[in-house]
Formats: structure tokens, sequence, C-alpha cells
């Protein structure tokens, strides 16, 4: 799936009949229709605007994954990513996925979180690309900084002890746009043991469809970074990130 910036329509009115469906995904429920649109009042949500690369009952939308859909919201003049909680989700409220997303922000990862209720997540909205998009004719330098942002960023969720748990699957969790911003925390846990730095350096340099492409571009040697990522993991001390950082072309 492509994530590019695709131009936005005029703002819609939370009640306007376009949302509808959306509002209430995958089936119309009344109940959490309702339920839904005065959270949205609630957040101080002023207007929806359709646009993105994902289409979802015919309508353009920012994203859509197994808990949510994404729409770009605003409230008052501010632009926002709202999450709303699609009706078959395999989870009952948003709760969890803020708690997590909270201790990202902490540690200086994420998109800010700007408020949530039981169906909703108001975050700061990531303009940019899938980094599968990105890479795609990124110059050497910049692919360098945004790999190496990626992996600081990983760094800081490590020592936090979050383990965001779907980075081997970087490609849908990473948004470049002025630089890589790591999304959604729904899978996350302060209970696993942390693999950010290990898996997102795996699945930038070494397997899978992002590390097909920066392979044009920069070349790691596998060897020297699977003994760096080796070491760090049993030890994930500032010393043995800077050797994984050393063993890679960033
Ligand atoms: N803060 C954001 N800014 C812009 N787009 C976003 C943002 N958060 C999510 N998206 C888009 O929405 C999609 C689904 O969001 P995600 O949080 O991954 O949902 P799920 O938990 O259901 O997997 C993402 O792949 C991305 O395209
Ligand atoms: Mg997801």
């Amino acid at each position: 799936m492509s994530r590019q910036s695709v131009s936005f329509s005029d703002e819609l009115a939370i009640r306007s009949p376009e949302l509808v469906s959306l509002i209430s995904y995958p089936r119309f429920s009344e109940s959490e229709y309702k339920e839904r649109v005065a959270e949205m009042e609630s957040l101080g949500i002023t207007s929806i605007a359709l646009g993105g690369r994902t289409i979802v009952n015919g309508a353009h939308v920012a994203g859509k994954g197994c808990v949510g859909l994404v729409l770009r919201a605003k409230i008052g003049s501010k632009t926002c990513a709202l999450k709303i909680r699609r009706v078959d989700a395999d989870r009952k409220n948003m709760d969890k996925e803020v708690a997590l997303h909270k201790i990202a922000n902490r540690a200086g990862v994420g998109p800010r979180l700007e408020g949530h209720t039981k169906n909703l997540v108001a975050m700061g909205f990531v303009d940019g690309k899938s980094i599968v998009d990105w890479v795609e004719g990124a110059a050497k330098n910049r692919l360098r900084k945004m790999t190496r942002s990626v992996l600081e960023q990983c760094y800081s969720l490590d020592r936090a002890g979050l383990d965001h748990g779907e980075l081997s699957r970087l490609n849908r969790h990473v948004i470049v746009s002025d630089r890589p911003c790591i999304i959604d925390f729904e899978s996350a846990s302060t209970a696993r043991k942390t693999s950010n730095v290990t898996a997102a350096a795996q699945s930038i340099f070494l397997y899978g469809a992002v590390a097909g492409m920066v392979k044009k571009t920069l070349q790691a040697d596998r060897e020297k970074a699977l003994l760096a990522l080796k070491i760090y993991k049993r030890d994930q001390t500032r010393a043995n990130f800077d050797s994984v950082l050393d063993s890679l072309p960033v």
C-alpha cells in the first residue's frame, strides 16, 4: 500500500452524511455512531477532511488498520489525525493503546497525543509518505539521516522499556515527512523484552521490502551488523547501540 500526500477535500461537519459509514465502520450501528459523534464533540473536533491513499466505502481516508480508521480532522485551527475504533476491533476501547502511546511520547517518539475518549484518539497528523515510498529515489545523505533517526527513536523506545511490537513490518509503521515518525502503538507492550532497534535495523538493512530498496543505495556488511545486533540484543547499552550504528552505513 502506498501512502503519498494526496489532496484533502473541503472540511466536512462531523455529522455530514459522507462520514456516517466511516464513523461506525465496517457496519453501521446507531448507538455506536451517536456515541462517537458525541466523543468527537467532546474532543472539540470541528471538521473532517476526506483524502488520502486508502479508499474505504468509496471515500478516501488517511489510513485503515485492524483497530481503527484514521481521518484528518481539525480541532479549531489545529490539524490532527483522528483514529476511530472500528466497531469490529478486538478491543472495547482505546485505553491501553493510549497508555502505551503516552509512554512513547514521553520518550520523544510518535505523533503527539492531543486527546482521547473511549473510541477515539486524536494525535498530530503526519503528512508524509510510507517509508518504502520515501526510500525510492532518496539521495544517499538523506537516506542515511532518515535511517539513523529511525534507529535513534527505536533506541529511545528500548530505553523507555516499550516494545512497539510491529517494527519488523516497518513499512506500515513509519511515515516520513521532514523526519520519520513511528506510528501505531496498539501492539506495544511494557511486558515484553524490547526489540525495537533489532527489528527496525533488520527491516531497514537486512530483510524485506524496505531493505530491498535501501540496498540499492546503502549496503550494510551483513555479518558485522548481525553480530553488533546480537550483542546489543543481550545488553541494550548506549555503547552497544553505537556499535550497531557503526556496523551500519548510517
Ligand atoms: N498520526 C497519523 N498521521 C497520519 N496518518 C496516520 C497517523 N496514524 C495513522 N495513520 C494512517 O492510518 C493507518 C492506520 O493507522 P494505525 O494506527 O496503524 O491503525 P491500526 O491500529 O488499526 O493498525 C496507518 O497505516 C497510516 O496510514
Ligand atoms: Mg496497525
